[in-house]
């Protein structure tokens, strides 16, 4: 099976394409190969590519700038995305195309499934979500993932931030008001890894996921739920423990409302339930602590 990624030079995308090179035939389209803004471009180039499978990592992923660059988040959040499905309908291609716990609004208190209604309040959200319709209308059978709050060794993320500044200062703080799980870019490359070894033998693999299942959209997000501000105290804890240098011990609160600088409005919640995943596999994803501490003892113990 051959595998292309799009976006891979993202945090996601980085992360599949190490974690697939030994195992598959996998190649990778940074944003200098592919831009998803030309969409000749992008018809081009991907129609002179073979391959069975494209996972699709790209995406305009600055919240703020969506807010003011309406039409570019639409393009390359929404649009791109249908061209893409098309161009694999065309190929009898698989797409896996990745979205986002901004889809949601955030008034729920329970973690939201694949039937809850997607009502996005912000420019981010509502084209992913448009990127998300286009997709699943070119070709019923291509999946859409969404994830939320994406951590990993390619790309620093809110964790690493928070070591940094915990390494230099003795107080540090985080929003305590917003909640949502974090989510490993290994654990996602993971999980993506077995469905496609249960397309690849075109049979169901041992877990239960089938080419069957792995359509529509899907919710997958390390167990657990947290605010910035737990998140932050769990990675402190974690440095602690792995003899990774930080001054700070405890870590501040802070609230949504202080954020002065933000633009785009934000769920206030967006915990995804993997309850589907769950069910096909007979397996939950691990604990955000657990993916949480993994990564920090991997990357950060011995640095
Ligand atoms: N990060 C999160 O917390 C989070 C949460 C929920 C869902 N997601 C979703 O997860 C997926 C992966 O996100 P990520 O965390 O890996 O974000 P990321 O590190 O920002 O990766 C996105 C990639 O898309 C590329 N890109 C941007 N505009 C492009 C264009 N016009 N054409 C081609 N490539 C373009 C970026 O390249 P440049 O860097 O060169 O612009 C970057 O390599 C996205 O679909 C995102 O919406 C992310």
């Amino acid at each position: 099976m051959k595998i292309v990624v799009v976006g891979s030079g993202g945090r996601l995308g980085a992360a599949l394409l190490r974690e697939y090179r030994d195992k598959y035939d996998v190649a990778g389209f940074n944003h200098a190969q592919i831009d998803l803004s030309n969409l000749d471009d992008v018809r081009e180039r991907l129609r002179a590519t073979n391959f069975d499978l494209l996972i699709n990592a790209a995406a305009f992923t600055n919240v703020d700038l969506c807010e003011t660059e309406r039409d570019r988040a639409f393009l390359i959040n929404a649009e791109a995305p249908g061209v893409l499905a098309r161009i694999c309908r065309e190929k009898r291609a698989k797409l896996i195309h990745v979205s986002t716990d901004y889809v949601f609004d955030g008034q729920k208190r329970a973690p939201y499934t694949e039937e809850d209604e997607a009502n996005p309040i912000s420019v981010y959200g509502e084209s992913k979500l448009a990127g998300e319709k286009n997709v699943l209308a070119a070709e019923d059978r291509h999946l859409v993932i969404r994830v939320s709050w994406v951590f990993g060794p390619d790309r620093p993320s809110f964790i690493d931030g928070i070591i940094k500044r915990a390494a230099q200062d003795e107080e540090v703080a985080a929003i305590a008001d917003k909640f949502s799980a974090p989510t490993y870019t290994l654990d996602i490359a993971e999980i993506v890894g077995r469905i496609l070894d249960g397309w690849s033998r075109r049979a169901p693999a041992p877990d239960g996921l089938t080419a069957g299942h792995l359509q529509g959209i899907m919710h997958f997000a390390n167990t657990g739920r947290c605010s910035w501000q737990e998140y932050a105290q769990w990675t402190l804890d974690c440095c602690h423990q792995a003899g990774v240098p930080v001054k700070a011990r405890t870590v501040g609160a802070l609230k949504m409302k202080d954020m002065a600088n933000w633009v785009a409005r934000r769920p206030v919640y967006s915990v995804l339930s993997a309850a589907k995943y769950t069910g096909l596999t007979g397996t939950p994803p691990r604990t955000w602590r657990d993916a949480v501490a993994d990564y920090i003892t991997r990357f950060y113990s011995k640095k």
